[in-house]
């Protein structure tokens, strides 16, 4: 089965607004991972205004109502779940880490911004399970290059209680939040101890691949590189996804492990439901998988249902692109990443590079599969050859 929700969500086309951010500088004591780096934590102040879209249908009142609402959402006839816009104002804190090498080697004022997808948040890159085999955090300070990730609003540290899931965590919410922390970093905030960075490079997981789509469609100019991972715009097949990974509120599956969040954030009912969206048997270990289980980050349901890729439309972006998919991964490539991993590259006719990778064995969760650090080569080799 394919995709088949073109007309209802292209309702999803967002109106993003124009955005402004405050910040003040916080740094708290330097964090792990530290092995290889020196990092900082920061709580982020981001002020936002944006579109927003309203969510249109009774809040959930228990899992029958999910799934309810995903029947409709995967339906092939359109459904419309929003009762119109309208302009906000938010005010958020946005956790966030910085590190940069311990050794240089001249690419540390190089800074990739990394944001995670549904489902997890700032530790989809950094672990402390066996961060040598899987934390793309290490991964990069080995190389030399410094990074920033940050916790999703909605998820982590980051605020959260305070956000219903009906409302502030969607997509034109995250881009604005994305856009602020690309701002201030630009001007030398949170960046630790390298002073102004010289160049950034935004990398996404998934919906973070999404949002980061978006930054330089609606920014051309913002970034110096991109890098997609588990995102692809021609074949997808969500309602696969969403089906298999078998979506609870997150109350009623934990109770007490989410305190604060109400019925609009979902989780996966149990591991089976995350290794099924995520994982492909045989490219994983079970430890890992339990780790992930532990980490696992409830999203809203203004997520699932704003920002899809089929919005993604070109753009004037003429910074080197890469794109990088599990091979078997089932939400983004109905499957198959091989054969239409290549096709992202329509959208970015005027890159200046343009690479495609099939990470060979992989599902969804690339950065947990066996040779993730496989795929976080090409990725830092694909950023040093561009001059980044
Ligand atoms: C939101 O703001 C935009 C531009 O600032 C304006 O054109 C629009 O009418 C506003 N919408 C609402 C619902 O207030
Ligand atoms: C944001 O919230 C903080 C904490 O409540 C408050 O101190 C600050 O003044 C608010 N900022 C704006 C611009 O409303
Ligand atoms: C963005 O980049 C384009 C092409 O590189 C350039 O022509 C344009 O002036 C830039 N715009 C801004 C606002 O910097
Ligand atoms: C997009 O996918 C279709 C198959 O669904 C394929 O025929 C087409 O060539 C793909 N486009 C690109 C640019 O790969
Ligand atoms: C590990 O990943 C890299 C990058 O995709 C790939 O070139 C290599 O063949 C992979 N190794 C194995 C054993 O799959």
């Amino acid at each position: 089965m394919r995709y088949s929700m073109d007309v209802q969500w292209k309702l999803l086309l967002l109106p993003f607004a124009s955005m402004l951010s405050s910040s003040l500088c916080a740094p708290l004591q330097p964090s792990s991972p530290g092995l290889m780096g020196n990092c900082y934590d920061y709580e982020i102040p981001v002020i936002t205004q944006t579109q927003a879209q309203i969510f249109g249908l009774p809040k959930f009142s228990d899992n029958f109502d999910v799934s309810g609402l995903f029947g409709n959402l995967i339906k092939r006839t359109p459904f419309n779940p929003f009762a119109g816009t309208q302009n906000v104002t938010g005010n958020y804190t946005i956790s966030a880490t910085f590190c940069s090498p311990k050794t240089l080697n001249g690419h540390e004022k190089t800074v990739l911004l990394a944001t995670s997808g549904l489902g997890y948040d700032s530790r989809y890159w950094a672990p402390s399970m066996n961060p040598a085999a899987y934390s793309f955090v290490d991964y990069t300070l080995s190389r030399g290059y410094s990074i920033f990730v940050y916790d999703r609003l909605g998820t982590g540290k980051s605020t959260k209680s305070a956000v219903s899931g009906y409302s502030d965590p969607q997509a034109s919410t995250q881009l604005a939040i994305l856009k602020s922390l690309t701002d201030d970093l630009k001007k030398g905030l949170y960046a630790g101890d390298i002073g102004q960075p010289s160049k950034i490079v935004h990398i996404g997981h998934s919906y973070g691949s999404i949002l980061t789509h978006t930054l330089v469609s609606t920014y051309p100019n913002i970034s110096d590189g991109i890098v997609l991972t588990g995102q692809t715009t021609n074949v997808t097949d969500f309602p696969a996804f969403f089906e298999a990974a078998r979506l609870d509120i997150a109350n009623t599956v934990s109770p007490g492990k989410y305190q604060g969040l109400d019925s609009g954030y979902l989780v996966y009912a149990d591991i089976i439901g995350n290794a099924a969206a995520f994982f492909h048997p045989g490219n994983y270990d079970k430890e890992i998988l339990w780790y992930t289980q532990d980490i696992a980050q409830p999203s809203a349901i203004m997520e699932f249902i704003t920002g899809q890729p089929k919005d993604l439309g070109s753009t004037e972006f003429t910074g080197p692109v890469m794109v990088v998919n599990g091979e078997f991964d089932g939400g983004n490539c109905a499957g198959d990443c091989n054969g239409v991993t290549e096709s992202n590259k329509e959208m970015f006719k005027l890159a200046s590079a343009f690479e495609a990778v099939v990470q060979p064995g992989a599902g969804h969760a690339i950065n947990f599969c066996f040779n993730a650090t496989g795929a976080y080569s090409a990725i830092m080799d694909f950023v040093t050859k561009n001059g980044l």
